[in-house]
């Protein structure tokens, strides 16, 4: 049995996977079958080779299953032979998943990463436009992509689970997915359409133009993470130029008005402070800043301006604990002022959270940092000194008494919970803290900023918001069942 094998171009992986099946279960070897997908022109001599029936059961090791499935979506000709050949070799030698020397593995391997990368820029990269009138019912949305391989059937499922309550369609030169009252079906050339421009254009280059940070540019790391094939298709893109030519300059502009370091009479604030506070402190509010003044437990006290107590009413019943205070929150003595904090008070305003109403605070007191030049970079705090600053947590805990504490990033959540790891798995959830109160997970607005991708800052931020706001929403059904 020779001849060609002819795979859909939608739909392939699975008829991929049922023809390798019946020709290996027949014995046919490599070398007799020319594989193609339906766009191939038919050579002269080119029969197809029918499936043979009766296939059995091939076993193959979960990451020649995990690989396959991507490797059928790059847009090289050989895919399915090399895939063929080397499911054929497989059978014979069951180690070689595993032989790094491997050429043809290693080839398979780098086809693989070739069309995750894909998968990932089109995430990132698709932009929608609205084109449903504003008082239809499912609102619709469209967008033009070009995508480098046939990932659009492998990617669809994520836009599926993400977009589930609006109609969508995102078209290609090559298979658009169609989105359409939850039913998901592929068309195969639709011809590129006329797209309406789109309110939300604006609210992307304004957003683009917003985090965009000239002090960290570093154009052939942004242009690997956004490549330049993709610009033409996304609104933002249009700018990226005018803010690379005026990056140096303003950056030139941010060190110059860059906090200094912590003037010297501070060294003199901080003894004074510390001789005249109680070496322990279990009393009421009045007390606390006094004694966290003067904190000696660990060496962070040592550069630091002040220690930065929580804030908020002591009747919050939502906690929020970030990691430590940063530069402008050492040189103001109030948490959550800077950069972060002003990405926590617009995601507590979109989720309809008055920060008036919470109770803010660090898990660490004190900035840690280390100088370079003028300005000071922030370090993360280690676990002796997270250890060391929870007696102090645990002191407003106790004070407070949240009905919900809100862990924003790893730190927090290894303070209050124990374990620091995962934080993207742990993200929504409720665990129970180390106080025995809920400690909800989310992410740090710090960590949101230094996103590089735009769309995938968005969604962090989204997600930060309905957490703030699920949060929220628990305090007060709580509030309502205990009556605070
Ligand atoms: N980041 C934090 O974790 N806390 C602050 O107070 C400011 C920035």
């Amino acid at each position: 049995m020779t001849g060609r094998v002819t795979l859909p171009r939608t739909g392939t992986e699975a008829a991929w996977r049922r023809a390798a099946r019946g020709f290996l279960s027949a014995g046919v070897p490599p070398e007799d079958l020319r594989w193609t997908d339906a766009t191939a022109p038919q050579g002269l001599f080119d029969n197809e080779a029918d499936v043979p029936d009766g296939a059995r059961e091939i076993r193959v090791p979960r990451a020649f299953a995990a690989m396959s499935n991507a490797v059928i979506w790059h847009n090289d000709a050989d895919r399915f032979d090399r895939l063929y050949a080397f499911l054929w070799r497989l059978q014979r030698e069951p180690g070689l998943m595993r032989d790094r020397g491997d050429v043809q593995l290693a080839h398979l391997r780098r086809m693989e990463k070739a069309v995750h990368r894909c998968k990932h820029k089109m995430k990132a990269f698709v932009r929608f436009r609205e084109i449903s009138a504003p008082q239809e019912g499912r609102r619709q949305f469209a967008a033009w992509f070009e995508p480098t391989h046939h990932t659009v059937e492998f990617t669809a499922t994520f836009f599926a689970r993400r977009f589930a309550d609006m109609d969508w369609r995102i078209y290609t030169p090559d298979v658009s997915a169609i989105f359409e009252d939850g039913r998901l079906r592929f068309a195969l050339d639709v011809p590129r359409p006329e797209l309406p421009g789109d309110a939300s254009e604006d609210l992307w280059v304004t957003y683009f133009r917003n985090i965009f940070n000239p002090a960290r540019l570093k154009v052939q790391a942004m242009q690997s993470e956004m490549p330049k094939k993709y610009w033409h298709n996304m609104p933002e893109a249009a700018s990226i130029p005018e803010l690379i030519a005026e990056a140096p300059a303003r950056a030139r502009a941010m060190a110059a008005a860059a906090p200094t370091l912590p003037p010297v009479r501070t060294a003199r604030v901080q003894e004074v402070a510390r001789a005249q506070a109680p070496d322990h402190w279990s009393g009421p509010r009045e007390g606390f800043a006094a004694a966290l003044s003067g904190c000696a437990r660990c060496p962070l006290h040592r550069g630091a301006t002040q220690a930065v107590p929580g804030a908020g009413p002591e009747t919050a019943a939502l906690m929020i604990v970030g990691e430590q205070p940063g530069d402008l929150e050492d040189l103001q003595g109030r948490p959550f002022v800077g950069p972060a904090g002003q990405l926590l008070d617009a995601a507590l305003a979109d989720a309809g959270v008055p920060r008036a109403e919470v109770y803010l605070t660090n898990a660490v007191k004190h900035f840690k940092y280390v100088t370079r030049g003028k300005r000071r970079i922030h370090q993360r705090p280690n676990t002796s000194e997270i250890d060391h600053c929870r007696w102090w947590l645990e002191a407003e805990l106790a004070r407070v008494r949240p009905t919900v504490v809100l862990a924003l990033g790893a730190t927090a959540a290894q303070a209050l919970t124990g374990e620091g790891a995962g934080i993207l798995q742990r993200r929504g959830a409720t665990e129970r803290g180390r106080h025995g109160g809920a400690v909800m997970i989310s992410l740090h607005p710090a960590h949101i900023l230094r996103v590089p991708v735009p769309a995938e800052q968005v969604r962090l931020r989204r997600a930060l918001t309905d957490d703030l706001a699920a949060a929220f929403a628990t305090c007060r059904g709580a509030d309502a069942r205990i009556g605070r």
